[in-house]
């Protein structure tokens, strides 16, 4: 018995996913048990680099999702709308869904999943974050077991190719990503990228999964890369630091009822496994009890990554229709919780800060720094001034952990203090 799958898109990912399909020699036998029944694009015209029957091709997307012969529909349009609707409409006519579609799943997952449990069908989402590196199937089953503290992911690779470069070069940011747009690195609108909007997508996803409750999107907190110059990555390196865009979501320490879920750039150790992630690369940090620490580590883009992650989606559920009673949903497949997370607010954090004035070159201006700081009970761990910018002394602290709202407050009165300028960057730290 073949499955029968309706592929919406037929752009990079749907591509790869069909060249897939079409080849199935070398890989796992379900492979071969899996048939292109129908394809919907935009265009009938547009010329295709992979050889699709012309009569399985159609415009009419709608009719996929609604064909009474359609198994599985595979939705890699991307995009919000007309994503989300098919899907649903996929869902109430009883298909499984295979998506790769992180804005959705992050913005519409409680209205998904609930219509999924209550058709009895699947939505799987493996290709949806870290491209082709299996993070999802991993939480949902082999790490299933685990009290999970932490996920800290690298999941964006536009902004991990920016900072690369950034470091490698010296450059700055703006420089940088003109010429990454250039070499089709980056988008021509870049800003789900930079912003850290696409990032945080991915980490309410990641989220949900290892900590088993849904998460609203507009509780994360998100800070992009645009704020980080070259001279924050030179004295990051001197003082032991990578600079990357983290996607974290972590068990607050003094409340282990409340989640913190953010993305930021942040100070990594160089010694941290994070720290070696370069170039468009992804890597997923997770950390559990008893598991311990374990790196997933990939590609998270492009058409093949991301195809395999999409087809290791297809077979599973092949697999499961093939051996089970259909009445009732694989538990270790489907969502099963339905509460949100707490978030815990920004100001409840607890890290470790970088921050670099700019300040009047004169007696005492670290001493005052220093006092606004210990006022607040924040705790220095180093302080060095090494440089100048124009005519103002660039000093640059890390702090011992602290709580951010206790950081923020002993900020602001050192932006009342005469002898500084400005604080040209405020980096968190891992
Ligand atoms: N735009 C994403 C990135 C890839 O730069 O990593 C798709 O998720």
């Amino acid at each position: 018995m073949a499955f029968k799958i309706g592929l919406l898109g037929l752009g990079t990912v749907g591509t790869g996913t069909a060249e897939i399909l079409l080849s199935p020699e070398g890989r796992h036998p379900l492979v071969q048990e899996l048939e292109i029944y129908r394809v919907g694009v935009r265009s009938l015209d547009k010329p295709r680099t992979v050889q699709l029957p012309p009569d399985i091709l159609t415009t009419d997307i709608e009719a996929i999702v609604t064909d009474p012969e359609v198994d599985i529909v595979v939705e890699v349009l991307g995009g919000l709308e007309p994503a989300r609707s098919l899907i649903l409409k996929a869902i109430s006519h009883g298909k499984h869904v295979v998506t790769a579609n992180k804005a959705v799943i992050s913005r519409f997952g409680d209205e998904i999943f609930t219509a999924a449990n209550s058709s009895g069908v699947y939505v799987m989402l493996e290709a949806a974050v870290g491209g082709g590196i299996p993070v999802i199937q991993p939480l949902k089953q082999a790490l299933g077991v685990n009290r999970i503290q932490a996920v800290t992911g690298i999941v964006n690779g536009t902004t991990n190719y920016i900072l690369t470069r950034m470091r490698d070069e010296g450059a700055d940011f703006g420089e940088v990503l003109a010429d990454a747009q250039k070499l089709g690195y980056a988008e021509a609108d870049p800003t789900a990228d930079v912003d850290g909007l696409d990032a945080a997508d991915k980490i309410a996803i990641l989220a949900s999964l290892a900590f088993g409750g849904r998460i609203k999107l507009e509780d994360v907190y998100c800070e992009g890369i645009s704020g980080v110059g070259a001279a924050d990555i030179a004295y990051a390196e001197k003082l032991g630091f990578a600079i990357k865009l983290l996607a974290i979501a972590k068990k607050v320490d003094s409340d282990k009822e409340k989640l913190s879920v953010r993305v930021h750039p942040t100070l990594v150790p160089k010694i941290h496994p994070l720290a070696s992630v370069s170039g468009v690369y992804n890597a997923i940090f997770v950390e559990g009890e008893p598991i311990g620490q374990v790196m997933f580590y990939g590609r998270g883009a492009g058409a093949g990554p991301t195809a395999s992650a999409v087809v290791s989606d297809i077979i599973n559920i092949a697999a499961v229709l093939k051996t089970r009673d259909a009445s009732k949903l694989h538990p270790l497949l489907s969502c099963s919780h339905q509460h949100y997370c707490q978030i815990a607010p920004m100001e409840e954090l607890v890290t470790r800060f970088y921050a670099r004035f700019l300040t009047k070159d004169s007696p005492g201006v670290i001493g005052k720094l220093g006092t606004c700081f210990g006022d607040r009970g924040v705790s220095l761990e180093s302080v060095v001034q090494t440089g100048f910018q124009n005519e103002f002394a660039e000093i640059v602290v890390v702090t011992h952990d602290v709580r951010e709202g206790n950081f923020r407050q002993a900020l602001d009165e050192i932006r009342t203090l005469d002898a500084v300028d400005s604080i040209a960057s405020l980096l968190r730290v891992l």
